[in-house]
């Protein structure tokens, strides 16, 4: 191990975040030590428990060390007791400023169904095969744009949806390349039918495109596409959108999986990646052993792919992950009712599968 390590910042955050982090970081380190990489790791509060500490959902402190590190991964904020606190006090707050602060710009949060993985609703013979992308455009829009809150006396209330040229530009040039490697096919999703926004957004990507003549580029709106995600979802590969649209249409490919707890995401763009699992901080299964460590186990393969440059290990990790779910280990939202493994025994099958 002659290079300098591998700086990894750790913000397990609220609810399951530790849990699935914990999970993450054990499947991590045994990847590691298999490709002889060294990784050293810091952890930090966030959200809640930060809140909770500091007063602060993002505090400093933590801010500092994501910023001084290769990449982040994180578990999930949120708690109940926050829900009628000010925006300051919001652990949700907590994770928009860390991805604003990191100019995370794109938010990758691959959707597919690993065969025969169960607990989905929608029938096997439209579900098999799904594997897209879903590009999200994370640091922009309603969640950022001025001007956003309250009038007088909470009288009326409001939030901007905006978007600059160079905003989409960017999002799209992302979206493309990821198609370009893979099937070569790019919804972009918006709502032109109404939104100028969405008439922007139309124009830079059908300009972006020309110079990815490799790759077929199509528009649906939002609510097409919500239907047409449940209806066929193998048709897609890379699905890119703006901010809200891509929070919604991400929970709903969940379905497609089997359970939220399935997804990772990466978030890109900035000089340090983010990576944490699409489900949220599940307070009320937290510190059981119930939750899926899935989600956060395939985020850190997506580490080790975009910010740590190891394409093998994050491969090993992913066949790991897929051998263990088509051997039929499942967690409790997966199992349907079924046989059902621990957080911790899920995520020691991952290593013995690695
Ligand atoms: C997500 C979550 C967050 C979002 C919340 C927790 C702020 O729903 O990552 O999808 O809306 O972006
Ligand atoms: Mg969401």
């Amino acid at each position: 191990m002659s290079s300098s390590p591998f700086r990894l910042c750790l913000l397990p955050g609220d609810g399951i975040g530790p849990e699935v982090v914990d999970a993450a970081v054990t499947v991590l380190r045994e990847v590691a030590r298999r490709h002889g990489l060294a990784l050293e790791t810091s952890t930090h509060l966030i959200g809640g428990c930060a809140v909770r500490a500091t007063g602060k959902p993002l505090p400093e402190e933590t801010l500092q060390a994501a910023l001084g590190s290769n990449a982040v991964l994180l578990g999930a904020v949120g708690a109940p007791e926050f829900d009628k606190e000010p925006p300051a006090r919001k652990p949700e707050t907590g994770l928009l400023a860390i991805r604003k602060a990191l100019n995370c710009f794109a938010n990758l949060r691959p959707v597919f169904r690993i065969a025969g993985a169960g607990a989905t609703p929608v029938k096997d013979e439209i579900v098999e095969g799904t594997d897209f992308v879903v590009v999200r455009e994370l640091t922009g829009s309603l969640y950022f744009a001025e001007p956003r809150g309250f009038g007088p006396e909470r009288g009326w209330a409001q939030n901007t949806m905006k978007y600059t040229v160079e905003e989409i530009e960017r999002l799209a040039r992302v979206s493309f390349e990821l198609a370009r490697g893979r099937r070569k096919k790019l919804t972009s999703v918006d709502k032109a039918n109404v939104l100028e926004t969405s008439q922007l957004w139309r124009e830079v990507f059908v300009r972006v495109g020309k110079e990815y003549g490799d790759v077929e580029l199509s528009h649906l709106y939002v609510d097409n596409c919500a239907m047409q995600i449940i209806l066929r979802p193998r048709e897609f590969d890379v699905i890119a959108t703006e901010n809200l649209f891509g929070d919604i249409l991400s929970d709903e490919a969940g379905v497609l999986a089997g359970s939220l707890g399935m997804l990772p995401s990466a978030s890109l763009g900035g000089q340090v990646g983010l990576y944490e699992p699409v489900h949220g901080s599940a307070p009320d299964i937290a510190g059981k052993g119930l939750a899926n460590p899935t989600g956060a186990i395939l985020s850190v393969a997506m580490l080790l792919r975009h910010s740590w440059g190891q394409e093998q290990a994050a491969q090993q990790v992913e066949r790991a992950v897929r051998a263990v779910l088509q051997r039929g280990v499942r967690t409790k939202d997966i199992a349907g009712g079924g046989a059902a493994v621990s957080t911790g025994e899920m995520t020691q099958a991952v290593v013995g599968a690695l």
